[in-house]
C-alpha cells in the first residue's frame, strides 16, 4: 500500500508544480493585461479631456481674441485670454458632481494667476520636459490628496511671438493687465521656452479596483478548475493504475509465499487487463513447475527412505515441505524417517503438524499413538486418538 501511495504523491507533486507554475505565469500575464487595459481606458479619458481644453484655448485665441483685441488697451477683458477661458470652462465642468474628481491645470513656475502656480509634482514634470525636449507627453499614476489618479501632461511651449505681447516685457504689456495682475509675475517668457505643463488627471480608483476584482475572480476560478482537475486525475489514477497495481502486488506476494489458489480480479483498462492475464499465465506456469519439483523431491525422498538412506531421505522430504508445507504424505514420510533415526521429538512434531492438516487420517493417529506409547507417554497417546 505504501508504494501505491508514493506513486500518487509523485503524481500530485508534479501536477501541483505544473499547475502552480501555470497559475503564477497566467496570473502575472493577466495582471499585466488588466493593468494595461485600465491604463488605456484612463488614458483615453484623460486625453479627450486635455484635447477638449486645448480646443477651448484655440477657439479663444483664434476667434475671440481678434475681436476683443482693440479694446484691450483701455479695458482688461479676460474673455480674450485663452488660459482664462480654458480655466473657466474647466471650472464650470468641475462644479458638476460627476466631474468633481477631474483636474485641469496650466501650471507654470511664474504665472499671472496664482491658481496656476506649479506644485512640486508639476515642477518635476516641467523639468523633465525641459531636459527631454523630444518628450511630448508624460502619463502615469499619481497620488493626489490621498486618492490615486491617472495623469496626462504635455509641455507648454511659447511657440508664437504674439504671446510675448503680454508675457514678455512688463513695460510693453497692456496697462489694464498690469492693473489687474501687477508687474511682478507672469512676465519674462522667451520664444521657444518651455514655461509650464498642461496637466489633466482623472480618478483611477474605480478602474483599478475593477481590474483587481477581475484578477481575483480569475485566480479563484483557475484555482477551483485546477483543483477539480487534480481530484479527477487522482480518481482516474486510482481506478486505472493504483488499485490494479496494488492487487497485482498482493498477487505477487501470494505467489512468493507459495499460495497459488487465488484468482486475479478483472480491471477496466486494456493495459491492466493484459498485465493481469500475463500474471495469471505466470502463476499457472509457477504452479506447474512447483508441482513438478515437488514430485521429483518426493519420489527421490521415498526411494532413499526405501534404500535406507535416512539422511538423504529427510533432506529430500524437507525440500518437498519447503515447496508445499501442506503436503501431508511428505510430512508423514518425514516423521517415519525421523523415527527410524531415533529423533522421536522431531517426529512427534511432524505427526502433530500432519494431524493438524488431516485430522481425520487414522494412519497418522495410529503411528503417532504407537510412537508415544513407545515413549511411555500413554496418556497423551490415548488422548490424541480421541
Ligand atoms: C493679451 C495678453 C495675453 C496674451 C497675448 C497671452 N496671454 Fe497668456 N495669460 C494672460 C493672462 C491675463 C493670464 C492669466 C489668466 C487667468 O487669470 O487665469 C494668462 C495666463 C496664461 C497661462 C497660465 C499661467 C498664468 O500665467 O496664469 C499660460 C500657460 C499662458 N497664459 C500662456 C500663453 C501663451 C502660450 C500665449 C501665446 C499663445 C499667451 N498666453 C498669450 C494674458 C495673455
Amino acid at each position: 500500500m505504501a508504494r501505491t501511495h508514493r506513486l500518487g504523491n509523485i503524481f500530485n507533486r508534479i501536477l501541483l508544480l505544473i499547475f502552480g507554475g501555470a497559475i503564477v505565469a497566467c496570473a502575472a500575464i493577466f495582471s499585466l493585461v488588466l493593468q494595461r487595459n485600465a491604463e488605456a481606458e484612463l488614458a483615453s479619458k484623460a486625453l479627450l479631456f486635455l484635447d477638449s481644453m486645448n480646443a477651448v484655448r484655440n477657439y479663444t485665441s483664434n476667434q475671440v481674441k481678434p475681436l476683443l483685441e482693440p479694446q484691450l488697451g483701455e479695458q482688461f477683458l479676460p474673455q480674450a485670454i485663452a488660459a482664462y477661458s480654458a480655466r473657466s470652462v474647466f471650472e464650470s465642468l468641475h462644479a458638476k458632481k460627476e466631474y468633481a474628481d477631474l483636474t485641469y491645470k496650466q501650471a507654470t513656475l511664474n504665472p499671472f494667476n496664482p491658481a496656476n502656480q506649479a506644485d512640486g509634482f508639476e515642477a518635476d514634470l516641467l523639468e523633465r520636459f525641459r531636459t527631454e525636449p523630444a518628450n511630448k507627453q508624460l502619463s502615469g499614476f499619481h497620488t493626489r490628496e490621498g486618492a490615486e489618479v491617472f495623469y496626462v501632461a504635455r509641455p507648454l511651449v511659447v511657440t508664437q511671438p504674439s504671446c510675448l505681447a503680454c508675457h514678455g516685457d512688463p513695460q510693453k504689456a497692456p496697462a489694464s493687465l498690469i492693473d489687474r495682475y501687477g508687474s511682478e509675475h507672469g512676465f519674462g517668457w522667451k520664444l521657444g521656452q518651455t514655461v509650464g505643463v498642461h496637466i489633466v488627471s482623472v480618478p483611477a480608483g474605480v478602474p483599478i479596483a475593477t481590474a483587481r476584482q477581475s484578477f481575483f475572480w480569475f485566480i479563484g476560478i483557475a484555482a477551483v478548475v485546477l483543483a477539480a482537475v487534480i481530484v479527477a486525475i487522482n480518481l482516474l489514477l486510482k481506478r486505472t493504475v493504483l488499485r490494479p497495481l496494488s492487487q497485482m502486488t498482493a498477487a505477487a506476494e501470494q505467489i512468493s509465499k507459495g499460495r497459488l489458489d487465488f484468482e486475479m480480479e478483472s480491471t477496466a483498462s486494456f493495459e491492466m487487463k493484459a498485465l493481469a492475464a500475463a500474471f495469471e499465465r505466470m502463476k499457472r506456469s509457477v504452479v506447474r513447475s512447483m508441482r513438478l519439483l515437488q514430485s521429483v523431491h518426493y519420489d527421490r525422498g521415498r526411494a532413499l527412505l526405501a534404500a535406507g538412506d535416512l539422511d538423504g531421505a529427510i533432506q529430500e522430504l524437507y525440500n518437498v515441505l519447503n515447496v508445499d508445507p501442506d503436503c501431508v504424505a511428505a510430512r508423514v514420510d518425514l516423521a517415519r524417517a525421523l523415527v527410524r533415526q531415533g529423533r522421536s521429538q522431531e517426529a512427534i512434531a511432524q505427526y502433530n503438524e500432519a494431524l493438524r492438516l488431516a485430522p481425520e487420517d487414522p494412519h497418522i493417529h495410529l503411528e503417532l499413538g504407537a510412537l508415544l506409547l513407545e515413549q511411555g507417554e500413554q496418556a497423551v497417546g490415548l488422548n490424541s486418538r480421541s
